[in-house]
């Protein structure tokens, strides 16, 4: 099946009612352990780079990033959809578009809503040219480290999010329901009725990011109440680090070259365990 557009695979979700989960991916190990996890559990899946993690911390570039998705997604029979992830920076997605992703995200979400919306539009009519679609995000979802996933005032408004998608011409829409990026302090607890009231004013696939550590059983509500995309980073990328370090403590006779096949494996088994949540 190979890469196919991001959009294909969100009309999939919506359609059975369910749920795509995009992960960060950072290099090969984490792009070949998404797609073959997907591969094994037969289900569509989404890799995302976050442009920070090359940016900042210099794991891969877009480029890079988009080549080995190409590579590792031809040879797998599953539809593998590639995304950009919060991106501020319009000439980034421009090079993003470039290298081949099929969705990006411009995040405004920390602007004054007509400067959001008026942004969004831009990259909108840029990406929607190139056959690219966009995901916004309205509300604020932001760090667990700060609790500020129980500041209401953040909180995705049901009234303003239709007008939202319709004024910025965004394809899917992040929300603001009580999630937030990284770990979290204290269990979460996802606002499904406002969720539900977001999800009927608008037709547009709904995204929850902050995926790390929310209770499966608040994820499956919010799969059927509208979210069609959920975003995991941190306890992925916790468990490569954890896994390194486990690895590097026990060699038992196996040196660094042995390290991405092990490193992939246990990945993958967490990455499997994981999808069992979209229904596909
Ligand atoms: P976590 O890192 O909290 O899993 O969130 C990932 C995310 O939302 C990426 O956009």
């Amino acid at each position: 099946m190979s890469l196919v557009p991001v959009k294909d695979i969100l009309d999939m979700a919506v359609e059975k009612n369910t749920s795509v989960i995009a992960f960060n991916a950072i290099d090969y190990n984490t792009i070949y352990s998404v797609c073959h996890a997907a591969e094994n559990v037969g289900k569509p899946v989404l890799v995302m780079l976050y442009p920070e993690h090359h940016t900042l911390n210099r794991w891969i570039d877009p480029e890079g990033f988009a080549a080995a998705v190409k590579d590792v997604a031809s040879t797998v029979s599953v539809p593998i959809g590639m995304h950009l992830d919060h991106c501020y920076d319009f000439n980034y997605i421009i090079r993003a578009i470039r290298a081949g992703f099929s969705c990006v995200m411009y995040d405004g979400s920390s602007l004054p809503i007509e400067e959001n919306i008026a942004n969004t539009r831009k990259v909108v009519d840029v990406a929607n040219a190139f056959g690219v679609t966009v995901e916004a995000e309205l509300g604020h979802v932001g760090f667990a480290a700060a609790s500020e996933q129980s500041n209401l005032d953040l909180y995705t408004k049901p009234d303003v999010a239709a007008d939202f998608i319709e004024r910025s011409g965004c394809t899917s829409l992040a929300v603001a329901i009580g999630s937030a990026h990284g770990f979290y302090k204290e269990t979460p607890h996802l606002q499904i009725e406002r969720l539900a009231e977001i999800n009927a004013a608008t037709d547009a696939p709904l995204v929850l990011h902050g995926g790390s550590g929310i209770p499966n059983d608040q994820l499956e509500e919010a799969f059927v109440n509208g979210i069609n995309k959920f975003n995991v980073g941190t306890e992925f990328l916790q468990l490569y680090l954890d896994t390194m370090g486990e690895f590097t403590r026990n060699l038992n006779g196996r040196w660094m070259l042995d390290f991405p096949t092990y490193l992939q494996g246990v990945l993958m088994e967490y990455l499997e365990k994981k999808m069992e949540l979209s229904k596909f």
